[in-house]
């Protein structure tokens, strides 16, 4: 009876031991992934007076900057989820006060705010692949966006995000940008790479590193690009400037990303990006 009762004890202890425990490790574990000092590598930029403003801005509208920052480049809510996270896309006009271009284009292509935090979100893994050109530019459009409205709520992350992370369902950005490196989108040769290079910078984010399809936000599939081989150049046309595919019905996420982003591609800019996808498509194994 006794040893038993000892047993019971031990048991008891020990699960008690594990309520206690297991929410502190989350707490530390988490902490220890959005706390993390990264230390980025130097950015190479092109000199700024040879930056272009227009390029800029056609960036911030077909990158799909503007979605998520504001139109105005202001900020805007992400997710207000006590039990998820809190996050912003924060104001770029009051960020470019304080960062340098340097600082600037380590956040768009690694993934660290100026503040040496690895961000939440931001898609720099598709980023990544920017020229220096294309950068330098849109860090001189950001700088020319008038400066105004307020500094946007600090991010804060809730109990389910925190358990997300440390389950790794969740990344920061720099580890995703990584994951990004290991794995790219077929290089096709010269004649293909303007189509492939907006394809890595921008439908990467939602339809996988290499194109292949992934999972773009919890119960939402983004499928394998293959499936442009099915679109002419007048389909794809049309689902890039209205998000509406042949059927004719709005897309889940597909049509709100076209309607506010993709419509800004130029007619060269879809024709390229279609002969890309089809090409890639018919070179699937
Ligand atoms: C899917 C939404 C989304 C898109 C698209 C996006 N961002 Fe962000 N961005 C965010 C979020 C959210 C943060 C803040 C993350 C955090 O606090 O952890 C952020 C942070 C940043 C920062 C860092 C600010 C700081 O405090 O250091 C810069 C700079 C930035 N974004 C620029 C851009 C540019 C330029 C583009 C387009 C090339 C872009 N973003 C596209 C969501 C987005
Ligand atoms: C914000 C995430 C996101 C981005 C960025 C994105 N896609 Fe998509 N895309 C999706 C999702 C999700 C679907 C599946 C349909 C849906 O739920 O919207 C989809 C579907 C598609 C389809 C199939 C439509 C159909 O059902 O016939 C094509 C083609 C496509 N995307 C092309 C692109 C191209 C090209 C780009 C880059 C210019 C791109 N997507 C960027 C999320 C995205």
């Amino acid at each position: 009876m006794a040893k038993v009762l000892r047993w019971t004890g031990y048991v008891l202890g020990l699960v008690l031991l594990l309520i206690v425990a297991a929410p502190g490790y989350v707490w530390f574990a988490s902490n220890n992934a959005l706390n993390a000092r990264v230390e980025p590598h130097a950015e190479k930029l092109i000199p700024m007076q040879r930056a272009s403003v227009e390029e800029g801005n056609h960036l911030l509208l077909t990158r799909a900057c503007a979605e998520c920052h504001g139109s105005d480049l202001h900020g805007a809510k992400f997710l207000d989820d006590a039990k998820i996270a809190t996050l912003y896309a924060p104001n770029l006009t009051l960020v470019a006060k304080q960062a340098t271009d340097q600082q600037l284009a380590q956040a768009i292509r690694q993934g660290v705010g100026y503040r040496g935090e690895p961000l939440l979100v931001m898609p720099s893994e598709s980023y990544q692949d920017l020229t220096d050109a294309e950068v330098s530019s849109l860090i001189k459009a950001i700088r020319a966006a008038p400066a105004g409205g307020r500094e946007t709520p600090a991010r804060r992350v809730g109990p389910l995000g925190r358990i997300g992370l440390v389950a790794g369902k969740f990344k920061t950005a720099p580890v995703v940008v990584q994951d990004y490196a290991n794995a790219r989108a077929a290089d096709l040769g010269p004649q293909f790479a303007a189509g492939r290079h907006i394809a890595v910078t921008v439908c990467s984010g939602c339809h996988g590193s290499t194109l292949s399809g992934k999972e773009a936000e919890p119960g939402t599939m983004a499928p394998d690009l293959t499936i442009t081989g099915s679109y002419d150049l007048a389909a794809f046309t049309k689902l890039m400037r209205t998000g509406l595919p042949p059927s004719g019905k709005e897309l889940k996420m597909m049509t709100g990303v076209s309607r506010k982003a993709f419509t800004h591609f130029t007619d060269h800019e879809i024709a390229s990006l279609h002969g890309y996808l089809v090409e890639r498509t018919r070179r699937a194994p």
